[in-house]
Formats: structure tokens, C-alpha cells, sequence
């Protein structure tokens, strides 16, 4: 595995690489854990060469703290990559990434006004502006997102539409804990005490799968919010159902044929994110 620190290095060795074959990129921010590792073997799988991009983007952090404390393990992650046959490691400097400010504003849409796109203002649009970035690097034939950031993967869809990228976007089941806790990097800040708590959120979207069949989706909503919220360390700070593909908020179980529950959800101050798919109504 070579690991590229310039554009210029990482557009040349992909000039080359794209003759010999399919490119698959899987972006992360690095902190890598096993989601992150079930994203590079399917990509490796499905190409023949793989990059793996590591760079905690600052556009996309709306809060300071959250990219101050945002998990950084160069070292260890440079390892996972190696080990897991990884061909290209991306680790670029913020300065390598923005020379200058990156100033694109990206017409995402409503897919990216609801949930993280409301709470999160600019969030997408930093997403939109790194992944570009990348996909223009690197210009792979298909690249690789994690079902947990549900609504990232419509507004990074929605950028490839407006940039007429060629490019397959395959997205990838949510790993797991054995306890059912969604595998995230944020997942190390919790303590002892709020790890023990955080597999609740799973638990509880799991549950209210029963619960839906009997009832309407604002009492879903309900269920799920007060059931989380009566944990300790625990406060929803929204759970909404909404249509799989436009990501708008559904009011009746018959308005999608595929409906997903998102909740994000404090545990302590690490904030947590989590979906559920719910079963066609027929
Ligand atoms: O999902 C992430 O880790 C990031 O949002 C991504 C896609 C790597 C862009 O920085």
C-alpha cells in the first residue's frame, strides 16, 4: 500500500490505475473501525484497485468542538488499510485539500433541508464540496457509503446528478456491535457508563418495528422518542420517518413503499445517529 499526501501524486497513480481497470474510493475520516473495513472489502471485491481517502473535512463540521474532538488515529488506521489490502491511502493536509476557501454553494435540494440537513446548517453542502473533490481526484468507477449516514448517501446522489459524475454510488449495510450499537468512530468518546446505555437506540428502532403495525406513523414517532428519551444519558434530538429515496417526511404508512426511521440522539454529548427500515405496507 502507498500512502499519498499531494493531489498531483494521487491523480497521476489513478491516471494509471484507471487503465488497468475499475477504481473503487471508499472516503472516510479516518478513526477507522470495522463499518469502515466492510466498505473496503466490498470495494475491493467488486475492483481492481482501491483507495481509501482519510481527512476529517472541516467544511462539513458546523460545531468547532465536534472537530476538535473528532477522533484522529493516523497511525493506527494506516495499519487497518494495509492489513485489509487497501492499494492507495489518501492522507492529505487541509491545506493540500483547500488551498484556498472553498466557496461552492451546491443546490442540493429539499433531500438536504430535512433532519441533519436542518440541524446541521452547511453540513451538507461540505460534504458535497469534499466528496466532489474527491470523486474529481480520483475519478473511480464506483465509490462506497455506510447505510448509517442514510440521508448523506440521497444528498451525495444528488451532487453526482448535479456535477454529471459517472460514477456508481453503492451504498452498504450498517455494521453492528454484538450489542446492536451502530459502528461509528464517535462511539470511543462515550464512557463506560453511556456505552453500556447506547445499544438502547437500536433496541428501541428494532421495537417499534412491532409497534408500527398497529400504529400510525406519528405514534411511532412518539413511541420512539419518549421510549429513548426515558433512558439516562439519553435525548432525541429527532427521529422522523421519512420516504427512502426523497428523504421527505411521510405522514401515513401508505405514502412510501419503503419507509426508514432516522433517529440522532445524544448520548451524554457524543451525538449518535441510527436507522431502521420499515416493511412495505401492502
Ligand atoms: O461519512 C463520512 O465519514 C464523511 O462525511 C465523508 C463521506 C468521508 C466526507 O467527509
Amino acid at each position: 500500500m502507498e500512502i499519498i499526501r499531494s493531489v498531483a501524486e494521487l491523480k497521476a497513480k489513478l491516471e494509471e490505475a484507471r487503465k488497468n481497470g475499475s477504481v473503487g474510493l471508499v472516503p472516510t475520516m479516518g478513526a477507522l473501525h470495522a463499518g469502515h473495513l466492510s466498505l473496503i472489502e466490498r470495494a475491493r471485491r467488486d475492483n481492481d484497485t482501491v483507495v481509501v481517502s482519510v481527512f476529517v473535512n472541516p467544511t462539513q463540521f458546523n460545531n468547532p468542538t465536534d472537530l476538535a474532538t473528532y477522533p484522529r488515529t493516523e497511525e493506527a488506521d494506516a495499519a487497518l488499510l494495509r492489513k485489509a489490502g487497501v492499494d492507495y491511502a489518501f492522507i492529505p493536509s487541509v491545506e493540500e485539500i483547500y488551498p484556498e476557501p472553498d466557496t461552492r454553494v451546491f443546490d442540493l435540494g429539499p433531500v438536504a433541508e430535512v433532519m441533519e440537513g436542518a440541524m446541521r446548517p452547511g453540513h451538507f453542502n461540505g460534504v458535497a464540496q469534499i466528496v466532489s473533490k474527491l470523486f474529481d481526484f480520483v475519478r473511480p468507477t464506483r465509490a462506497y457509503f455506510g447505510e448509517k449516514d442514510f440521508q448523506q448517501i440521497a444528498v451525495i446522489r444528488r451532487m453526482v446528478e448535479l456535477e454529471g459524475f459517472d460514477i456508481e454510488i453503492v451504498d452498504c449495510p450498517i455494521k453492528r456491535e454484538a450489542d446492536g450499537l451502530a459502528m461509528s468512530s464517535r462511539n470511543v468518546r462515550l464512557s463506560e457508563e453511556e456505552r453500556a446505555i447506547a445499544p438502547a437506540i437500536h433496541r428501541t428502532l428494532e421495537g417499534s418495528l412491532s409497534w408500527a403495525m398497529n400504529h400510525n406513523v406519528e405514534e411511532t414517532k412518539r413511541y420512539v422518542i419518549d421510549e429513548l428519551n426515558s433512558f439516562p444519558h439519553l435525548k432525541v434530538e429527532y427521529y422522523e420517518i421519512v420516504d427512502a429515496l426523497s428523504m421527505q417526511p411521510i405522514k401515513d404508512w401508505n405514502d412510501t413503499k419503503s419507509a426508514v426511521g432516522c433517529a440522532t440522539v445524544f448520548c451524554g454529548d457524543v451525538r449518535l445517529i441510527d436507522n431502521i427500515k420499515y416493511p412495505e405496507r401492502k
